[in-house]
């Protein structure tokens, strides 16, 4: 069998999709495109906004905001660079986004596990009668000094067990929020399969903010499996790869 499966890369299609349905609105952080207006209006709101390419980039090209006594602090992978006025700031995202479509989203403060921020992958496959199954929860542990937790940016998988155990969250957290994300994943993937035909799975990209709520920073539509081969325990991977069989991604 081929593997086909379709993709979508507009985050911002993706997140219209989410908030046209109320259950879903309460998990989408703020997301407008990028213009003059809209980041004033962002940066008026918030004091961490995140710029990011709307077609995705793998965790390049994402650029942290925050708000500073003199202005702003932007920092791209580890570089930061400070500006006093909305206006510079505003030249120099523009300059850097050039002829791609960006988007700015309310910034979430990653909770973090033994000082280390993290989020959260939920895997969304479809089963041999194809209904949608959230097959796999794992996290992603960031670099403190970076802006991003890709795999491709230095983040480190682990278990969703093991990283919440390094949380300041109480031990029954833990359990009640692995189900609530895998019924959200499920939720998140029927909603996607009344968009667009063909989605065979999903990853979703989910924040813990320091209080414990999650978000939805992105749905992606190829999901890496990769990196989750660095687990020693080799089960969540077996797993994934045992229900992509079923619609032709693996052997
Ligand atoms: N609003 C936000 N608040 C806090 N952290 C964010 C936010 N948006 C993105 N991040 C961080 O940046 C990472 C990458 O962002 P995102 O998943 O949206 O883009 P991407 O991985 O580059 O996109 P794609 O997978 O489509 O290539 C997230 O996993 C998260 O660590
Ligand atoms: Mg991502």
């Amino acid at each position: 069998m081929e593997y086909k499966s379709s993709i979508i890369q507009s985050k911002w299609k993706k997140t219209q999709w989410l908030l046209k349905d109320s259950y879903f609105r309460k998990y989408v952080p703020h997301t407008l495109p990028f213009n003059k207006k809209n980041l004033s209006a962002m940066l008026d709101n918030y004091s961490s906004v995140f710029f990011k390419p709307t077609n995705g980039s793998g965790g390049t090209n994402i650029i942290r905001i925050r708000k500073t006594d003199r202005g702003y602090l932007s920092q791209m992978n580890a570089a930061k660079t400070s500006y006093s006025t909305t206006n510079q700031l505003y030249r120099d995202l523009n300059r850097f986004a050039g002829s791609r479509s960006y988007l700015l989203q309310k910034g979430i403060n990653l909770a973090q596990s033994n000082g280390k921020p993290f989020d959260i992958r939920v895997m969304v496959q479809k089963n041999r009668q194809g209904d949608r199954v959230s097959t796999a929860l794992f996290t992603k542990i960031g670099n403190p000094n970076k802006v991003t937790t890709n795999y491709t940016q230095g983040g480190t998988v682990r278990t969703f067990s093991e990283t919440m155990n390094g949380t300041d969250f109480s031990p029954t957290f833990t359990p009640q929020m692995e189900s609530k994300l895998k019924r959200l994943g499920v939720a998140v993937g029927k909603n996607f399969d009344r968009h667009h035909k063909g989605f065979q799975e999903l990853g979703l990209d989910v924040a813990l903010d320091s209080k414990g709520r999650p978000w939805i920073l992105e749905v992606n539509t190829r999901p890496q499996i990769y990196p989750l081969k660095a687990l020693k325990n080799k089960n969540l991977y077996d797993k994934i790869l045992s229900y992509g069989k079923h619609y032709g991604r693996f052997k």
